[in-house]
């Protein structure tokens, strides 16, 4: 199945293959390449570089076949391939929740964060297997694969809280995620 299940949705079990970071049964995916994320590195002569380079796949989500409807809980696995642009580590679009509800998120393989930001603040989670990390309502999110693997998490969601990507366009998420010498490195938004 690559659809989401119709109204009303019945009780049912999903079961999630950590090694192929896949659904079953599995409802829509999304593929977000490198051209998707315009506007959203630092470097953005690096960025039309990796897009005119073969404009690679940066990540992609499965769905489970329940709804973003209000008042369900879809469920999603989103597996962020490494790499870093100009530095910046290979990451999420990022979003707000428009209307403001929180979200969890589960590690399930390789290596990443989750990066919050509320307009003011920033929080980082490291993320590994095991890890929940949790998005209070208010908080835009981000995540960003800081090792060389794939990392894949589960995320938990509000069907009615939506995603406002144009808010980490405007706002940005506080701080960048770098590659450092020894580990990850953090900077301001704003730093060239
Ligand atoms: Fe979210």
């Amino acid at each position: 199945m690559t659809t989401y299940s119709s109204l009303p949705v019945p009780p049912m079990s999903i079961r999630f293959d950590p090694a192929g970071g896949t659904l079953q049964p599995e409802g829509p995916t999304l593929t977000r390449r490198m051209s998707d994320l315009e506007g959203l590195f630092r470097d953005h002569a690096a960025w039309e570089q990796a897009v005119a380079d073969g404009d690679p796949v940066v990540y992609s989500v499965v769905s489970s076949r329940v709804p973003e409807v209000e008042r369900e809980l879809p469920q999603s696995i989103t597996t962020i391939q490494p790499g870093s642009t100009a530095g910046e580590l290979w990451m999420t679009k990022g979003h707000q929740h428009p209307n403001h509800q929180g979200e969890i998120y589960l590690g399930i393989s390789g290596h990443g964060g989750l990066l919050m930001f509320n307009g003011t603040e920033t929080e980082w989670v490291d993320m590994t297997p095991g890890t929940i990390g949790y998005m209070p309502p208010g908080w835009a999110h981000r995540s960003i694969n800081v090792g060389d693997e794939p990392y894949s998490f589960l995320a938990v969601y509000p069907g009615g809280a939506g995603h406002d990507y144009g808010w980490v366009l405007e706002h940005g998420m506080g701080r960048r995620v770098l590659a450092g010498e020894t580990g990850v490195e953090f900077v301001d938004y704003s730093a060239d």
